[in-house]
């Protein structure tokens, strides 16, 4: 176990990575209505009169129809799926959302909500020509409130601007994900996205104190509220949160802030296998207890597109598994204690085959990027058939080998497992040059069946978006799905919020 601690005190400093769809230099996506032969529901085709309607509500230079400008909005960041949209509408607040949505609603155009474009199953572009309403001008922080510790702002903040902001107030944003650079607040109430701390702080589900939403007929539902505790009614936010823009486009939010640590530090774990993973969660879990923020796992097979693709330094020799272990809290003596204590311990155990744990911020930003950067390393290796599952932990990694075994012969290049180890969610990759039909059958239904036999849910974080449609039967009842139809026609009757995503095709 090397150490390589520093006496800084440090406030956490880890950037997030800006990510643009110019990055990657990758063969022409294809267009999703010819790879998945879906069928255009009957909307109306976007004309001349629509677009003077929408200029009529924003300026001109916030309805874009330059076809190059709106190539990447029309394209997911994984480069699976393409629209062709014909314009982009950038609105400045929660009564330019109304009114546009009125438009679209009485015109009968569909509509795709539109936030930093991170999302990994499709949702956040057009399959057809839907209009796209992207909340990238939305980006007002409206207050923050030191005690209890809040804030309000509009759902096209970026994630990591947020947090800058409430680091001045000594608070920090409940949620972290490697796309912080790029994604908005609003994106993530509206996948419910998890992340790194999770463990430690919980769902945005419940972090979300209050928000403002549009519904598809323009009519605004104010559910804004800072208070910590408000039972009065049908908590109506609770619709929005999750519903990945089929519901509504949320478009203000106010979420609980908790305090900045004062003390972090991180220890990057090699384990010899995940038996020895789960031990090391195991004891951190009881060691740690309140003060452990994250626990992570790399497996060896994208810990090496890391560290080949992208040159990101590892300072551990080669190991089958890594365990990252963040710990955060207020006293910088009693935390490294606990730490200390918990790394003899796994030590001596032998639980742990080898470590180097600091507190150094460019230290830590270095190892936090051999877990952050996997998604972008994996992507650099072709395409990429992405699942994001929650699994009971004495199953969680079983998937991997099972599908190793499955693949061989095809030409599937890697298929590695990593994740939100403490939360049981398992990021399962699988990587070959290309996008291929006959290896997509192999993998699904395959990977749901398994899911499902084994009581996990198959999509932990990243939602149902337009890729889980036909397999959300695996993780929902018929009855379930009816009720969330029945929801949908009340809140959409015409159903032009985001059409084709969540909810199977009839
Ligand atoms: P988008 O991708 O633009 O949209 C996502 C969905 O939300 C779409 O269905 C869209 O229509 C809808 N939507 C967007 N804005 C609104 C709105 N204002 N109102 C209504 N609907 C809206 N996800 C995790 O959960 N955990 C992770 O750890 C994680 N890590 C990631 C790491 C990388 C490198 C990348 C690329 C992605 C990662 N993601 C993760 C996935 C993604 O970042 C999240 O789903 C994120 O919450 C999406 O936010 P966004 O603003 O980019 O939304
Ligand atoms: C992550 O945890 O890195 C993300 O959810 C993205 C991914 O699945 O690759
Ligand atoms: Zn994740």
């Amino acid at each position: 176990m090397s150490y390589f601690r520093t006496s800084v005190n440090l406030v956490q400093i880890r950037h997030g990575l800006h990510f643009s769809a110019k990055h990657f230099k990758q063969p022409e996506v294809k267009l999703t209505k010819d790879v998945y032969k879906v069928k255009r529901g009957n909307y109306s085709v976007l004309d001349d009169s629509h677009i003077k309607k929408f200029e009529n509500i924003l300026s001109e230079d916030r309805v874009l129809t330059d076809a190059e400008e709106l190539d990447s909005y029309n394209t997911d960041w994984i480069k699976m799926v393409r629209g062709y949209s014909g314009v982009v509408l950038r609105p400045k607040s929660t009564e330019e959302v109304s009114a546009i949505l009125r438009v679209c609603n009485e015109n009968n155009l569909a509509v795709c909500p539109q936030g930093g474009n991170t999302g990994l199953v499709g949702g956040s572009v057009p399959v057809f020509d839907e209009v796209i309403i992207s909340t990238s001008l939305m980006n007002k922080i409206i207050k923050i409130n030191d005690i209890p510790g809040s804030i309000v702002c509009q759902a096209g903040c970026v994630l990591e601007t947020l947090d800058n902001a409430l680091a001045e107030h000594g608070l920090m944003m409940p949620l972290d994900l490697g796309a912080k650079g790029s994604c908005h607040i609003g994106g993530n109430i509206a996948t419910n996205a998890g992340g790194l701390r999770l463990l430690r702080y919980g769902s945005l589900q419940a972090n979300t104190l209050g928000l403002v939403a549009v519904k598809a007929d323009g009519q605004v539902i104010d559910c804004m509220n800072t208070l910590k505790k408000d039972n009065t009614g049908y908590h109506l936010k609770h619709l929005f949160i999750g519903s990945e823009g089929t519901l509504g486009l949320v478009t203000e939010v106010a979420i609980q802030c908790p305090p900045k640590p004062q003390s972090v530090s991180l220890a990057l774990l090699g384990v010899v296998d995940f038996d020895h993973a789960l031990k090391t969660f195991r004891l951190a879990r009881s060691m740690l207890s309140e003060i452990l923020s994250s626990c992570e796992l790399i497996d060896e097979n994208c810990m090496q597109p890391v560290v080949n693709t992208l040159g990101v330094r590892n300072p551990l020799s080669e190991h089958p598994f890594y365990v990252l272990i963040e710990v955060s809290g207020s006293n910088a003596a009693h935390d490294e204690e606990k730490l200390n204590a918990f790394l003899e311990s796994a030590m001596e155990d032998e639980i742990v085959a080898d470590g180097t744990v600091t507190n150094e911020p460019s230290r830590m930003q270095t190892i936090w990027q051999l877990r952050e950067r996997i998604a972008e390393a994996l992507l650099r290796n072709g395409f990429v058939y992405k699942y994001d599952v929650s699994l009971p932990h004495n199953s969680f990694y079983q998937l991997i080998p099972v599908l190793q075994d499955k693949l061989k012969g095809t030409d599937a290049k890697i298929v590695s497992g990593y994740g939100h180890l403490g939360d049981g969610n398992l990021h399962l990759n699988i990587c070959a040059p290309q996008f291929s039909p006959e290896l997509l059958a192999k993998i699904e239904p395959f990977v749901y069946e398994w899911i499902s036999e084994r009581g996990g849910s198959i999509s932990a974080e990243h939602g149902i978006g337009f890729k889980k449609t036909k397999f959300l039967r695996y993780s929902k009842s018929d009855a379930a799905i009816h009720t969330m139809r029945q929801i949908k026609q009340l809140m959409d009757p015409k159903g032009i919020l985001n059409p084709y995503k969540v909810l199977p095709m009839e």
